[in-house]
């Protein structure tokens, strides 16, 4: 059993501890947002945050997150209204869809290190999110409003 808070809630789950903590979020919690893609920790889809910082859930083994905060899509902010996502909304940054919800919880955990990230910084952190529908230049500009708008709340 590995007990963990998932956007708020306690959680136990009665599944072995080497389980990714991607499949324990989708199947054994019942939250899809967070996405499969390559399961060997190279595309960002299943990026989550535990403890604040983004981890990649489908390398990282629900036995290492008991007693922790993981934070998923639908926790960062229950009205969406979190300034990340509004910037992903006011520039209409996702194409196909499928690689944004990792790509937002990456970026917000940027804009922790980096309030005021420059291109560099900026592609530095997010060059690991891949995104095959090539949205990176609206996810840069998204990224740089979602400062500006947290800076100036
Ligand atoms: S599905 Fe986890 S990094 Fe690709
Ligand atoms: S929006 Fe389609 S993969 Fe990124």
């Amino acid at each position: 059993m590995t007990s963990f808070t998932i956007n708020g809630r306690a959680v136990s789950v009665d599944v072995d501890e080497d389980t990714p903590l991607l499949w324990v979020i989708r199947d054994e919690i019942g939250l899809t947002g967070t996405k499969f893609g390559c399961g060997i920790g190279m595309c960002g889809a299943c990026t989550v945050h535990v403890g604040g910082r983004a981890v990649r859930s489908c390398i990282t083994q629900v036995g290492a997150v008991e007693g922790a905060q993981v934070t998923t899509i639908e926790g960062l902010d229950l009205a969406g209204t979190h300034p990340v996502q509004r910037a992903w909304r006011d520039l209409q940054v996702p194409q196909c869809g499928y690689c944004q919800s990792g790509q937002i919880m990456q970026a917000v955990a940027l804009l922790k290190d980096f309030p005021s990230p420059t291109d560099e910084e900026i592609d530095a952190v997010m060059t690991g999110n891949l995104c095959r529908c090539m949205t990176y230049v609206r996810i840069r500009a998204a990224i740089k409003k979602a400062a500006t708008e947290t800076r100036h709340g």
